[in-house]
């Protein structure tokens, strides 16, 4: 008897090992042998923990489960368990996805390498290797990836640039410095899958000719930081790195702003984490001064899908120019939270309120805030806007890494503008004057637009603009999308306490 249960740092946190620990002694009583296999999540976070059998080679989902639950599943006839969910992959929330890059997320063993090669991993690299430097990066720029960090700059173009730039050493670094609140793909990537990102970086090493990468991981991430550290380790013994092409770890030391590119070299050569001017470009100048590729996880773990299938396949998914595929994370007051890959294009309403099932309070959907902490604030009259880069943009928002945190009505949107600068405040890196001081003046003025100054409005509109315009880096840049978005679609929250209750 095969059983599939999640080792992800969600399923984790929800009692997964409990849950193991309780399978094993039961399976073990009644003498069943069983094979425990420790997954990655299939990122439907609230069934967590997530138990799968596999009968007639269909997986059949058990979940939210408990140790409690356990007894009863060698007792009865599996589909007679109160938890039992039928296929899994039937479920809806799975059913309706386009899993390309997240396709063996939750399905094997991470760290099992002949699963990996027997779901269709390795394709893309092999394929590659029989093409020159300059194919690869056409082939990447035909599928119409853009940066999945958020900013969606074309991945391809990015690789051109690097592969045409002089130097004898390049370098692929891999950003899985995920800090945006309520983003969660770079970490389930890695603790799931984490040779696809192997294979991504690898391909990006023959395209450009970069000989050595490097993976600057968030300190707070310490499941993900051990399985990929262990997922390199296989790879070395299989001779996948090491020859030609071989992958570092790094660890950050908590900082936010080090996800910020040049931060994040900064941090990596040794330096304190503080923004670089740009020019130079680190696709010209980057780690130790040489041309590099920094992309984010998901960039660089959705090119092996495209090289295996061809860009043509690829780009059949999404809308307009965001192409492919994304991985939506959804997460706050919502019923059903977790990961949704979807093809880029569906509306914010579809969902929300269709496939999440709306809050977990029951109580209607006030706002959402897409593209983390940096990013606007849309309430329910703009959820008719596709999931697209240009058509989040034009509604005056972005989607940023995709992740979108939802608020029900109770929500008070005076004081996440306040937070928003304040999270600014704490997280600036000091190098500008907009973002160093302007983010603390931000904190006070909205204290005073809530106590009921009538000048300080036009002060907070003023200090937007300087802080979107004057700064150096997204983070003093991008703080004005969510509070500007809040005062602009929900005033009464700005309201003085004293006057909002008479
Ligand atoms: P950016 O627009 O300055 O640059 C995007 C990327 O394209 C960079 O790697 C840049 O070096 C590269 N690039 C630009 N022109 C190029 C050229 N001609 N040739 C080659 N490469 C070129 O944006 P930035 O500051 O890197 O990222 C900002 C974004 O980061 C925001 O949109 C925000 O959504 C996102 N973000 C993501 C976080 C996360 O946790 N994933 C956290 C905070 C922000
Ligand atoms: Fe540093 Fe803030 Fe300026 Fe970015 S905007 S460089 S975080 S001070």
């Amino acid at each position: 008897l095969t059983l599939y249960l999640p080792q992800d740092a969600a399923a984790l946190a929800l009692g997964a090992d409990a849950v193991a620990a309780a399978l094993s002694a039961e399976a073990a009583a009644r003498g069943i042998e069983v094979r425990l296999v420790r997954t990655g999540s299939r990122g439907m976070v609230w069934l967590e923990p997530l138990l799968e059998i596999e009968r007639d080679g269909v997986r059949h989902g058990f979940g939210p489960l408990e140790a409690s639950d356990t007894g009863a599943l060698f007792e009865s006839d599996f589909s007679d368990h109160p938890k039992a969910l039928g296929p899994v992959e039937a479920i809806p929330f799975l059913a309706r996805q386009t899993r390309l890059t997240f396709a063996r997320c939750g399905v094997i063993d991470p760290l099992d390498l002949d699963a990996y090669r027997s779901h269709g991993g390795l394709k893309g690299l092999a394929r590659a290797r029989t093409m020159a430097p300059a194919e690869i990066v056409a082939e990447v720029i035909e599928s119409g990836l853009r940066g999945r960090g958020g900013a969606g700059f074309p991945t391809g173009i990015k690789w051109k640039t690097v592969l045409e730039a002089e130097g004898a050493q390049k370098y692929i670094v891999c950003n899985a410095d995920e800090g945006d609140s309520g983003t969660f793909a770079d970490r389930m990537l890695m603790e799931g899958d984490p040779f696809c990102l192997i294979e991504g970086m690898s391909i990006a090493g023959l395209a450009v000719g970069a000989s050595r990468g490097y993976v600057y991981c968030r300190s707070e991430y310490p499941h993900a930081i051990r399985t990929f550290g262990a997922a390199l380790e296989v790879a070395h013994g299989a001779g996948l790195l090491g020859d030609g092409f071989d992958i570092e770890l790094r660890v950050g030391a908590g900082s936010y702003v080090c996800g910020e590119e040049t931060a994040l070299l900064n941090s990596m050569e040794g330096k304190r984490g503080t923004v670089r001017a740009k020019p130079p470009l680190p696709a010209h100048k980057g780690f130790m001064g040489r041309p590099t590729v920094i992309n984010n996880v998901i960039s660089l773990a959705s090119v092996p899908v495209i090289l295996a299938e061809g860009a043509a396949y690829y780009k059949s998914f999404g809308l307009g120019r965001s192409l492919g595929t994304v991985p939506l994370q959804i997460a706050g007051n919502v019923k059903h939270g977790g990961l949704f890959e979807a093809a880029f294009g569906m509306t914010i309403r579809e969902l929300i309120e269709d496939i999440c099932g709306g809050t977990s309070s029951g109580r209607s959907v006030k706002a959402v805030q897409i593209g983390g902490p940096l990013g606007a604030y849309f309430p329910a009259h703009m959820f008719d806007t596709a999931l697209g880069y240009e058509e989040c943009d034009a509604a005056g928002g972005l989607i940023g890494h995709a992740g979108i945190v939802v608020f029900d009505d109770t929500s008070d949107m005076g004081a996440m503008a306040r937070f928003a600068m304040e999270f600014c405040a704490v997280e600036s890196c000091g190098t500008c004057t907009p973002c160093r001081i302007g983010a603390v003046r931000g904190v006070e003025v909205i204290d005073r637009i809530r106590a009921g100054d009538p000048a300080a409005p036009a002060i907070l509109a003023d200090l937007c603009e300087t802080m979107r315009e004057g700064s150096l880096c997204a983070l003093g840049g991008f703080t004005p999308y969510p509070v500007e978005s809040a005062l602009k679609y929900f005033p009464e929250d700005f309201i003085p306490q004293k006057e909002a209750a008479e």
